[in-house]
This record gives C-alpha cells, structure tokens and sequence, in this order.
C-alpha cells in the first residue's frame, strides 16, 4: 500500500483527488489543508515527514487568485515559492516523492505551437513568476520530484470558469467571453486520475521531471463558454470579444496551449477530448 500525503486538500483539484481515489486499491490518501498542516512552516513540515512516513507527497496547495496576486506578490510568493521549497527540502530528506502542480502561466503566450516542457518560460503576471518561482526551488532542491503543468482547471468543486458561466448563463440572455485567449481546459477529474495514476505505477524517478497535462483539443474562453450553454442547455447567447475589452489586473497568455507527448509517453496516460471531460462535469454538477 503507498502512502500519500495531500496538502492544500480542500482546493479543487484535492476534492477531485478525493474522488478519484476511490477507483485505486493500491494507495492510502491522507487529506490535509493549511489549517493542519501549513507549506510555509518549514520546521512544522520537516517535523511532520520526519514522525510519518510517506512515499508520495501531492502538493495541491497554491496561491491561486491571479488578479489578487499583482498587489499581495508576498503572500503569492510565499505560498508558490518557499511552501514548494519546504516540501522539497523535507521530502527529500524523508525519501518522499514530491508531486507538485504548476501552470501554463509561467510561459508569456507569445507562442502559435503547442509549449513543451524545455520551451523558454517568461511569466508576464505576478502568479505566474511565484509558480515559476516554485518550480525553480522544487528543481534546486529535490532530484525525485514530478512537477505537472496544467492550464485552465475547472471541476464540480470551489469557483472556476464552468460554475461561473453556469451561473451567469441561468442569470443573463448574452454573455461577452474573450475569444483571442487560446489554451485547453483540464477537467480536475481527469488530472486527479492522472495523478492517481502515475503514483500507482511507482516509478523510481532518475531525475526531477516537468510534464504538461491538460485535456485533449484546442480553443478559446468563448468557444469553451458555447459549448457550456450547449450542453448545459441554458438559453444565454455567448459574444466574442478581445482582451483588450474586458481588462483584468494581471496579464493572461494569449497562447498557452500545453504538449503531452512527454507525459502520454511516460506514463501511457490516454487524455479525454476537452467536449467529454465537460459532459463528465456537468454529470456530477446535476448529480450533486
Ligand atoms: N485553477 C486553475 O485554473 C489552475 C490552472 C493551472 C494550474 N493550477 C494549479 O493547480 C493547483 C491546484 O489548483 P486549485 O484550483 O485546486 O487551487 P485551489 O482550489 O485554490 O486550492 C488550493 C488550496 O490550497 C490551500 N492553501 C493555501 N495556502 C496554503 C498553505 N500555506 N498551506 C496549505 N494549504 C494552503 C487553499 O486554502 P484557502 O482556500 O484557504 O486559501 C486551498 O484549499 C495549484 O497549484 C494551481 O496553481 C490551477
């Protein structure tokens, strides 16, 4: 049986990680959130790994309010940077193999093809300079851990881009959704099983690794909004707009769609279609 300890367990992706346990006999999830067992506390975190063993560490937890991060660059870099430090420093110390989730934000968008792993990182937004931040401390410090790299994350759980159109397309006739940002979404069930997945084969690391993981396809906000009206069957026409028309304080890549060839290759994970893995969400949002 492995042993895995999950930090930051109340986010989205630590309640679909919840869930998808259920479908693997082979491991042991321990769920934890900052309440009881805080990233940023480098002697807490030691001292716990050091009195319970585990073989797998899955860091969920992050910084995650993009717009916020511009203003409070202390608390993101705090929880992106040296949380991501302390759990490679421990874990390595402890034997433990580090999972650690990062973003497509660490690259400036400036790309037309689909980013591998080695292609140059230039986060434009503060978010994206904490997570790049992480990654670097993780690389430095550990040489058994896997970072995975996902991009526009949604689920059943927490606040995302599906609850809120679901909300809104319930509330308005017509919605303006930016159609010049082009990425993939990644339904947080299928990452959780991916993730899961990967444990399970218990593959002894050679080296710290970076992999991409997102669902399969490519679109924009808009395209991703109509097709949510679609299935959802809400009655809300869906207006495309530029970035320019709907500014944020933190700048978005325009191009951030990942490549999986590395971690299909890997890992022989097979990826759902973006328009399935959707279907499967709203499945459980109409189930809950
Ligand atoms: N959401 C996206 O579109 C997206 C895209 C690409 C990559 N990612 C990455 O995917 C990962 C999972 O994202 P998510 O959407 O599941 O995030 P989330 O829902 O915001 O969950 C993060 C969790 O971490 C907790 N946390 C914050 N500070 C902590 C600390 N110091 N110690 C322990 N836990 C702490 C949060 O608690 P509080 O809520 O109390 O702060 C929250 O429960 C993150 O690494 C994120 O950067 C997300």
């Amino acid at each position: 049986m492995l042993k895995i300890l999950i930090t930051g367990g109340d986010g989205q992706l630590g309640n679909a990680l919840k869930a998808a346990s259920k479908n693997f006999s082979n491991i042991q999830l321990l769920f934890t959130d900052i309440a009881d067992f805080d990233i940023t506390q480098s002697e807490a975190v030691n001292a716990y790994l050091e009195q319970n063993h585990f073989n797998y560490l899955i860091n969920c937890a992050a910084y995650t309010a993009v717009d916020k991060a511009e203003e409070n660059t202390k608390s993101a870099y705090l929880i992106n940077e040296k949380g991501p430090e302390n759990l490679a420093i421990a874990c390595q110390k402890q034997k433990c193999r580090l999972f650690h989730i990062s973003t497509d934000y660490v690259f400036d968008g400036k790309s037309h093809i689909p980013y591998t792993e080695d292609k140059l990182t230039n986060p434009p937004s503060v978010y994206g300079q904490s997570k790049l931040a992480g990654e670097r401390a993780i690389l430095n410090n550990s040489n058994s851990a896997t970072i995975i790299r996902t991009s526009w994350l949604y689920s059943e759980y927490g606040n995302n881009f599906l609850k809120t159109m679901l909300k809104l397309g319930a509330e308005r006739p017509e919605l303006r959704v930016i159609f010049d940002q082009i990425g993939t979404p990644t339904y947080a069930g299928d990452l959780a099983n991916a993730l899961l997945t990967m444990v399970s084969l218990n593959i002894e690391p050679k080296a710290t690794e970076i992999y991409h993981y997102s669902n399969e396809g490519v679109i924009s906000w808009y395209d991703f909004a109509k097709e949510i009206m679609e299935q959802a069957k809400l009655n809300c026409s869906i207006i495309p707009i530029e970035s320019f028309e709907y500014p944020l304080p933190a700048p978005r890549p325009y191009y951030s769609v990942l490549n999986k060839r590395k971690i299909k290759a890997h890992f022989n994970l097979s990826i759902p279609y973006w328009k399935d893995s959707l279907k499967m969400a709203l499945k459980h949002i109409s189930n809950a």
